[in-house]
């Protein structure tokens, strides 16, 4: 599944590319402006007061720039970043290399801070809020503590599962943004500032079609621009307009609101298997031959987006949306038993 068209995942291929792409600073940044105006308050007051960034927590789906927003800030703060991530980072020990290797004002990104050991979150506390790293030497009765200073850094922390995040982690950024999928202006932007980029010719309705079917992520956008360049480079004129890009992405299997054959899949077992639901998110699981963690992170970000999925205290249902979106029939809601009392209401 991750090799999908629209996995908000990186792929293999498409890194160094990806990289071109990326925005390098707060002005070629697009969409997300109710981040950005945040941001641009908190970063020149830093720049001001001479201090480095307050810790920054970023979270929301994948593939919405969380990444690409820290080396933003980074640049804009003229400091470099050190990029890990929270499985990455194993033992106390690991964590305390990285801190001891940073300079004064750099940007730490820590990607899926949430999968952070405690141990290892420990370590964590006295260095995002005094700057210290506490080392025990020795062990038994002749164990002590010393202290460390640190350079004053920059904790960027990202995660798509704010719920898994501990409190004390959580309460120890000072400010905590949630990146949304982006709107269709904002993709259209993006879709016509990549396609500058890679030299790709795009007409207006060409790169609204594109836009629309990239489920609000920047990164679906810019790899379904490619397979669609292919195609019009192969089978049209090269240029890309709408007819070229709904020929091209229909044959990929996207449809007309970005879903693609797993999405699709996960609709009809819910329906299929399960009337539409509710049903418990491991039996989901289970019934899709899929991992949990991915059903919640990658699928239903964006089928609960559309309004087609519901996350219910009696588990996963299907949307009337979705019945109509997949050419079905909705049931109709069940007739309530008469109990004679309602008719008097
Ligand atoms: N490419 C990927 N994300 C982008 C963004 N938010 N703005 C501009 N270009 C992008």
């Amino acid at each position: 599944m991750s090799d999908r068209i629209v996995s908000p995942g990186l792929l293999g291929e498409e890194s160094p590319a990806d990289t071109s792409l990326r925005p390098r600073n707060l002005s070629e940044y697009i969409g997300q402006s109710r981040v950005v105006e945040n941001l641009q308050i908190a970063l020149r007051a830093a720049q001001g007061r001479g201090e480095p960034l307050d810790h920054v927590l970023l979270y929301g789906p994948p593939g919405l720039g969380k990444t690409t927003l820290a080396y933003v800030i980074a640049a804009e703060m003229g400091v470099n970043v050190k990029v890990t991530s929270g499985p990455v980072v194993e033992r106390p020990g690991d964590l305390a290399a990285i801190l001891t290797n940073l300079r004064e004002g750099d940007i730490l990104f820590v990607d899926e801070v949430h999968r952070l050991s405690r141990t290892v979150e420990e370590v964590l506390y006295p260095a995002m809020e005094d700057f210290c790293l506490d080392l025990m030497i020795g062990k038994g009765p002749a164990a002590r503590s010393i202290r460390l200073n640190l350079p004053r850094f920059t904790l960027i922390g990202a995660t798509t599962r704010m719920a898994l995040l501990t409190s004390p982690l959580r309460d120890r950024f000072g400010v905590v943004y949630r990146l949304d999928f982006y709107d269709i202006e904002a993709m259209r932007d993006i879709v016509h500032r990549s396609a500058t980029i890679l030299g790709i010719p795009i007409d207006e309705a060409g790169a609204d079609e594109v836009a629309s079917r990239a489920r609000g992520t920047p990164r679906v956008a810019n790899r379904l621009l490619r397979r669609v360049r292919d195609y019009a480079e192969v089978k049209g004129t090269g240029v890309i307009d709408r007819a070229t890009a709904s020929a091209a992405l229909a044959m990929l299997q996207v449809d007309a609101l970005g879903l693609d054959e797993s999405d699709r899949r996960v609709l009809h077992t819910l329906i299929d298997k399960f009337d539409g639901g509710p049903v418990g998110l491991d039996t989901l699981a289970a019934a899709l031959n899929e991992d949990a963690d991915t059903i919640m992170d990658v699928y239903e970000p964006y089928l609960i987006q559309l309004g087609f999925l519901e996350r219910t205290p009696r588990g996963r249902m299907t949307t009337r949306h979705a019945y109509s979106h997949l050419g079905l029939t909705a049931p109709r809601p069940e007739a309530k038993p008469d109990s004679g009392q309602e008719r008097l209401f």
